[in-house]
């Protein structure tokens, strides 16, 4: 920047040096020497005074300039931890009370699910996390629902702007662990996985039914498998869960994946069928299942033709609220230390 008027020009070269010099910046703006030029305009004869006036707003502006541009360069942006469960920025008497870890415990859910999961390792199979959010691809298509058809309503799901799907079952993982494990299958190996996770659903809550809740999906493929194979995994399953023999049940329904499907119950593992205020008339519901259908393998490239495979999805919220006598599934989430200090 030059300027005009010499008197300008020297104090616009001393003050750039004096900027390098200074600590504080912004001090430079505070200059005697641009004070005293200001001062001088209403000293200057009227045909000075605008030039001169204008050359000391464009001389402060300069200065200005300056300031604002290292205030950017030395700006220092605390970092945020995101893994806090608090923002550390706050004073640390403001931060909330945690819980000291040697009081903490595992969550009663998770007590289940790892329980869950060493019965089916046990059973040779091993255990793949679903996702929380997904696309129509994966929740629909790929399973077997023609587009547009009322199947699809039974699954009331959340849906963003963007057109992704909170995830209303763990059977989205069914054609990605299909295709996972194609290539082991035609070596030999039968596909046998389960799948934890979280889903979704549009509910109207009340002690049954939460918006959010917990499946585990079950997938087995291999030459030969039959409804039998089905039937005795999942019983063998819910004998080493509830730790006692049960009988078991089963009545046909409609799941487009799977070809015949069904609805599972076993005998009350309580009252051994009498009836109880756990089960009611002796039998309990707990699961969909059913033999995979065609269409679902061969979208995942297996040829139906030389592979059969079973599949189920249970809620084992409801499963551990069976075997606790939980009256109330909101009592999961609730984070009422009262509840979740019972499952220690
Ligand atoms: N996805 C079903 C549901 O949430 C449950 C289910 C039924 C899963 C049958 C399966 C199956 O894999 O074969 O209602």
């Amino acid at each position: 920047m030059s300027y005009q008027n010499k008197k300008i020009a020297e104090v616009a070269d001393a003050l750039r040096h004096r900027f390098e010099t200074l600590e504080n910046k912004s001090d430079i703006l505070k200059a005697n020497e641009l004070r005293a030029l200001y001062a001088e305009i209403s000293s200057l004869p009227d045909e000075e005074r605008a030039g001169f006036g204008q050359e000391i707003n464009t001389l402060k502006q300069e200065l200005e300039g300056l300031v604002a541009s290292n205030q950017q360069e030395n700006e220092i942006i605390e970092a945020i931890d995101v893994t806090a469960p608090f923002d550390v920025n706050v004073a640390p008497d403001k931060r909330p009370k945690l819980i000291p870890t040697q009081y903490g415990g595992k969550h009663p859910l998770m007590v289940e699910l790892d329980e869950i999961l060493d019965i089916f390792y046990r059973m040779g199979f091993e255990a793949i996390e679903s996702r929380q959010i997904d696309n129509e691809y994966y929740m629909f298509d790929s399973l077997n629902f023609p587009k547009d058809h009322p199947a699809r309503d039974d699954y009331d799901t959340f849906m963003t702007e963007e057109g992704l799907i909170a995830p209303a079952h763990t059977s989205v993982m069914q054609n990605r662990v299909l295709k996972e494990h194609k290539d082991s299958l035609e070596q030999g190996k039968p596909i046998a996985v389960v799948v934890p996770g979280r889903v979704f659903r549009n509910e109207d809550l009340d002690a049954r039914h939460e918006h959010t809740f917990y499946q585990l999906e079950g997938i087995y493929v291999g030459k030969g498998v039959n409804v039998g194979h089905l039937m005795a995994t999942l019983k063998e399953f819910m004998k080493a869960y509830y730790k006692r023999d049960v009988e078991i049940k089963t009545q046909p329904f409609y799941f487009p994946f799977t070809e015949p499907s069904f609805e599972f119950a076993i005998s009350c593992p309580f009252c051994d069928k009498k009836g109880c205020h756990v089960c009611g008339e002796g039998w309990i519901e707990l699961l969909g299942c059913g033999m995979i259908h065609p269409n679902v393998l061969k979208e995942a490239g297996i040829d139906p033709e030389v592979y059969t495979g079973f599949a189920w999805g249970v809620g084992f919220m409801r499963m551990a609220m069976i075997k606790y006598n939980i009256d109330d599934i909101r009592h999961f989430e609730s984070a009422k230390l009262e509840f979740l200090r019972q499952f220690k």
